[in-house]
């Protein structure tokens, strides 16, 4: 993938979390967080958040994965604050500390793991009171419009009616989630849901020549992919889905219980 093209599908997340960063950083009053990547593989996300000052743990079961992490924090000089273990989200308190982290990442997991009810309970409680979490996943609605452009229209409405959100046995992807049934899975662990965004809803429509060669034109599809993403309509229909949330901290009003 060309370089805008990828810097382009992050855009979005990037911004969200950035700005969730600083929020963090300001309540708790150190200017250094403790991160953990659960499913972080080769940094993507791990390496720019500790170029950015912050101590990041990443958990990924595939060594080849965490191999490249370590090359890539050398590369970016940041090999003092990017911890790899090998580990998974059901097992993470074998490798992660429970209540340890300021922020939880989960980008792209949900998607591949056995059970995604029990692995977002764990990385739930990875948070420390007040923690944020942020996950990122493949949106259903993505898929179904993708599948239908390309001319494929019984698999786009195979994917529609599967429980699983896939189009047919040679779907890559194991599992999709609707706005609804992500947010559902946040909430369902005690975490309050703040910003939802749809990520990628023009960027894998739109044909490469159109984009590539013109940074023009990459900027203004970057500036529209920003303008609809907290939109519900185009929100439905991206290729991942974006959820920012966060657990209760101690100093948050206990919720008024009728008598
Ligand atoms: C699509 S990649 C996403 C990598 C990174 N989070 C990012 O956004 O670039 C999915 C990652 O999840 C990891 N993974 C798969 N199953 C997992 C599990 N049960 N627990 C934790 N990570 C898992 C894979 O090894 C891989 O590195």
């Amino acid at each position: 993938m060309s370089r805008p093209r990828a810097s382009l599908r992050t855009a979005v997340v990037w911004e969200v979390l950035r700005e969730a960063l600083v929020d963090r950083v300001k309540a708790v009053g150190r200017e250094t967080l403790d991160v953990l990547d659960t499913g972080g593989g080769t940094g993507n996300f791990a390496v720019p958040v500790a170029r950015l000052g912050h101590r990041v743990t990443v958990v990924d079961p595939s060594p080849d994965a965490l191999f490249a992490l370590e090359r890539r924090a050398a590369e970016e000089g940041v090999v003092d604050r990017v911890r790899g273990v090998q580990g998974d989200v059901h097992g993470l308190f074998e490798v992660a500390e429970r209540g340890g982290y300021d922020v939880v990442l989960c980008h792209g997991v949900l998607e591949y793991v056995d059970d995604p009810v029990e692995g977002l309970r764990n990385i739930a409680a990875a948070l420390r009171p007040g923690g944020t979490l942020s996950v990122l996943a493949a949106g259903l609605g993505g898929a179904v419009l993708a599948r239908a452009l390309a001319g494929r229209f019984t698999e786009a409405r195979r994917a529609l009616a599967d429980p699983d959100g896939r189009w047919g046995g040679g779907d890559p992807m194991p599992r999709r989630f609707t706005p609804e049934r992500l947010t559902e899975l946040v909430a369902a662990n005690g975490l309050e849901v703040g910003a939802v965004h749809g990520v990628r809803v023009f960027a894998d429509l739109v044909p490469g020549a159109l984009v590539d060669a013109e940074p023009e034109a990459t900027q203004a599809l970057a500036r529209l992919e920003e303008a609809v993403a907290e939109l519900p309509a185009f929100r439905s229909v991206a290729a991942q889905l974006h959820v920012l949330a966060r657990t209760r901290s101690e100093t948050d009003p206990v919720a008024e219980t009728e008598a």
